[in-house]
């Protein structure tokens, strides 16, 4: 199985899109568009990066009635999107209709329990389970529900690639290199680790936004990558 590498554009708006996507070798083909960025610029914040060719994860969240998620399914899809993120507590009904606007256009992914959430925030919201079970629940309930896959932290990786079997995508958030700055990442894993647990995509930002040379950090992740690959 191999690992890709998105590359998330945590910019404040469209200009400075160019500028990072020069800076880095052709080997990186996905980026991940957020919602800041998103709510800057719209759309505009796609059209650079379709025109090169490269691929887009927009993480959206989408968290709404059936109706209106399957909507802006639609949306997303007309804009040349790839990959596209929905909250699993929507419900089934809402994961349902996302699934079937997507109608294999883009793959829909679904965030489980955001990693700024613990225990203690769950109990607040009402919900009793153990973290884990509640994790590993909805991830069940969204790709049983049709989505193509989620997005989890490195320390439920191998968990959910045990529990869904090989085809669903699994994104992984929360990666740095050997020796790179945590940052305010708790859970983090290294390329190679990520990909020998199972991620499918791996989304990393400030390791290689914030490198004194973004091509060459970029280029290291690659290849840390396609080594674990290799000796998989
Ligand atoms: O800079 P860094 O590599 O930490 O960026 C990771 C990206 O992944 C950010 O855009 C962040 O918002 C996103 N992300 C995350 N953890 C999640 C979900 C998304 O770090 N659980």
């Amino acid at each position: 199985m191999s690992t890709e590498l998105i590359v998330a554009l945590d910019v404040p708006d469209a200009k400075q899109i160019p500028e990072v996507v020069k800076q880095l070798p052709d080997c990186v083909s996905f980026y991940k568009v957020g919602l800041e960025l998103y709510t800057a610029a719209g759309p505009d914040a796609l059209t650079f990066l379709k025109k090169a060719g490269k691929n887009v994860f927009l993480d959206l969240k989408l968290h709404d009635i059936p109706r209106t998620v399957a909507r802006a399914v639609h949306s997303a899809a007309s804009l040349g999107v790839d990959i596209l993120t929905v909250h699993a507590c929507g419900g089934r009904a809402m994961l349902e209709a996302a699934a079937e606007a997507g109608n294999n256009q883009l793959n829909i992914v679904a965030v489980t329990v955001l990693t700024s959430l613990d225990q203690t925030d769950l109990e607040t919201i009402g919900v009793k389970r153990e973290l884990r079970d509640h994790i590993l629940s909805l991830g069940k309930l969204a790709v049983g529900s049709g989505l193509q896959g989620l997005v989890c932290s490195p320390l439920e990786t191998r968990s959910f690639r045990t529990e869904l079997g090989t085809d669903p995508i699994l994104i992984t958030p929360g990666i740095r290199p050997a020796g790179a700055a945590a940052g305010d990442q708790k859970r983090i894993a290294t390329p190679a680790m990520a990909a020998a647990d199972g991620s499918s995509y791996i989304v990393v930002g400030r390791p290689i936004l914030e490198a004194s040379d973004p091509g060459l950090a970029a280029e290291q992740i690659v290849a840390e990558l396609h080594g674990a690959e290799t000796a998989a």
